[in-house]
């Protein structure tokens, strides 16, 4: 069959949001709390694909809704501000008659299409900081709000400084804006400026979990039986389970099967199977892969000691497998966590944070 239901890939927005109410709720009632009060600057943390990108994308949607204007994810970078004002202006365009004006500027960002004349009154350019400042006074004059939506919080990037300045500095002239940003949970690290590091702190935090299994079986059940194809309890159930609340896995998986069935909505166990097979391999291509590759050797040679267990790992175990100490071990211990491949169980005991990612590094493809 033809999927146009599963969308296994990353930063789109899926047809049927699962699971999510609360952590939206929160971030809605964020966005809407009176201008200058903490919630305005939220900060989304989650391993990747367990949907942050997402998170955005449906955020702006209910922002606009309400009138905000919004400058849709951008990905920090070193013009990201430049992209910001753009990103403004031409959602805000609409909203500004066309009298109105922003005196000096950049005529290039400012003076294109939407409406905003630029005074040329100013012989010298305005920073882009400055910029940004005078659309969101001009926004907020006209009864807007602004939401500002970053997206790849890494550490250590100057124009996320530059911007967290510029927020703070509308913040504490009333403006009425919002920062949202989502980031891997290792984006929040010491090794950030004091300054972002300080904010980011501050910032409310939502920290994504996997999906809830349930939501995820009601959603298969209620799809597939939509589409026609014919599954029975037990698939649908082992599906699920499979997808271990990861919501990139559970797109791949619902995606294998849509193709594997034919035009009639039918597929035998085999073709089942191998559906599942293809899903988990993307998975671990896409997601195993790529939260290793940025590790150090020893970083790995952590996760490689604890992969030897079952379940839950024991730090002095570790330790003494990899041949250190324990307050060594400790160490490496605190750059996991802080990056959210392992979690802390019980106390004294670690344990993946990752679906399958035990798996993949067992299966010495590292
Ligand atoms: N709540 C959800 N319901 C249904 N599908 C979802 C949900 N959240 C995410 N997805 C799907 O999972 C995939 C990954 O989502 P997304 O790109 O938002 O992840 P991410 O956390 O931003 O990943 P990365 O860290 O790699 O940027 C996409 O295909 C998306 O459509
Ligand atoms: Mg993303």
């Amino acid at each position: 069959m033809i999927d146009n239901v599963f969308v296994p890939s990353f930063g789109n927005k899926p047809k049927n949001l699962v699971g999510r109410e609360a952590i939206l709720n929160r971030l809605y009632n964020g966005i809407n709390s009176v201008p200058g009060s903490r919630e305005k600057a939220q900060l989304i943390l989650g391993q990747r694909g367990l949907g942050k990108t997402v998170l955005l994308l449906m955020l702006a949607e209910e922002a606009r809704k309400q009138g905000m204007i919004v400058a849709s994810p951008t990905v920090v970078s070193g013009n990201m501000i430049d992209r910001i004002i753009e990103k403004l202006n031409d959602e805000g365009g609409k909203f500004i008659d066309k009298k109105s004006k922003i005196s000096g500027g950049n005529v290039s960002v400012l003076g294109f299409g939407a409406g905003i004349q630029v005074s040329e009154e100013t012989s010298f350019p305005k920073s882009s900081e400055q910029r940004l400042v005078e659309l969101c006074r001009l926004f907020n004059s006209k009864g807007h709000s602004v939401l500002l939506l970053v997206d790849e919080v890494q550490a250590n990037q100057e124009s996320l400084k530059q911007l967290i300045v510029t927020y703070q500095e509308l913040v504490g002239e009333g403006a009425d804006i919002s920062l949202v940003m989502a980031g891997l949970p290792g984006s929040v690290s010491a090794v950030l400026n004091d300054h972002v590091l300080t904010f980011l702190n501050r910032a409310s935090k939502l920290e994504l979990e996997p999906l809830n299994l349930n939501d995820i079986n009601i959603y298969y059940r209620k799809v597939f039986k939509e589409l026609g194809i014919e599954l029975t309890d037990k698939m649908i159930d082992d599906a699920t389970s499979m997808t271990g609340g990861s919501p990139y896995l559970m797109q791949l998986i619902g995606h294998y099967i849509t193709i594997a069935a034919n035009d009639k909505g039918k597929l035998d166990k085999t073709d089942y199977q191998k559906s599942l097979d293809n899903a988990l391999d993307d998975y671990k291509n896409d997601i195993c892969q790529t939260s290793i590759a940025p590790l150090s050797d020893r970083d790995i040679e952590f996760l490689t000691a604890m992969a030897e267990d079952e379940n839950e790992s024991e730090i002095s175990e570790i330790a003494e497998r990899l041949g250190c100490t324990s307050s060594f071990a400790q160490t490496y211990k605190r750059r996991l966590l802080q990056a959210g491949l392992i979690e802390q169980h019980r106390r004294g005991k670690v344990r993946f944070a990752v679906p399958y990612l035990a798996e993949y590094i067992n299966s010495g493809k590292i």
